[in-house]
């Protein structure tokens, strides 16, 4: 009850900033789940998405700040990431009950549990793909907010980034769409837009 209570008062402030329009009732999958590594523009490209389909943005790791109150990062500090990993697969959890929705989710979030398969249930799945060249580039100057990252210095960040990756690349290459995104925000959107055309053939 209070996770719904909790994810309510959330979706009411992210409509209230964005006079979002509920216009898609025929709509199906009902979530489009946008997923990458840190730095791969998930919330950047989820938001850009989620304007162009009239439809309401979430982010994974906002909705968990709020929901725990206490940044991810003090979250990973003063619990573990084993405890993080069990509130991130709850609060993915809550987004079942919203209808079409774009949610950029956390970098770690399809590799862990059942998740994958859960986001692939519940809607689509889209890869953001990118170098680990462009991650560095991209994470260099904000890593000391994501735990993962905030000890690196920036020689080691590449190491870091290309080691996980390969971890972490049969998890996102099993996402619905995988989009490339090398050649810039806007192209990126409408590759997606595309992509899940043909997907839903809406
Ligand atoms: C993580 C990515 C972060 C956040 C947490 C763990 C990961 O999200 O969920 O720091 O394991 O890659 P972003 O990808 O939005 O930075």
């Amino acid at each position: 009850m209070e996770a719904v209570f909790l994810l309510f008062t959330y979706i009411r402030g992210q409509l209230e900033d964005r006079h979002t329009i509920f216009n898609m009732s025929n709509f199906n999958p009902r979530l489009i789940f946008l997923i990458g590594f840190m730095g791969a523009g998930k919330s950047h490209v989820g938001k850009l998405l989620s304007e162009e389909m009239k439809l309401p943005f979430f982010d994974l790791d906002e909705y968990i700040e709020g929901k725990a109150d206490k940044t991810i990062l003090s979250i990973f500090q003063e619990e573990g990431e084993e405890a993080f990993r069990i509130l991130e697969r709850k609060c993915l959890r809550d987004f079942a009950v919203i209808g079409n929705a774009v949610i950029a989710i956390g970098g770690g979030t399809p590799c862990y549990f059942d998740n994958a398969e859960w986001m692939n249930e519940h809607g689509v799945t889209i890869y953001l793909k990118a170098s680990p060249e462009l991650l560095a580039k991209r994470l260099a100057s904000g890593k000391d907010h994501r735990p993962l990252i905030a000890g690196l210095s920036t020689e080691s960040l590449l190491d870091f980034i290309s080691g996980k990756l390969k971890e972490r690349s049969e998890f996102y290459e099993s996402a619905s769409v995988v989009v490339d995104q090398e050649n810039g925000e806007k192209d990126v959107v409408e590759e997606i837009f595309r992509n899940f055309t043909n997907i839903t053939g809406h």
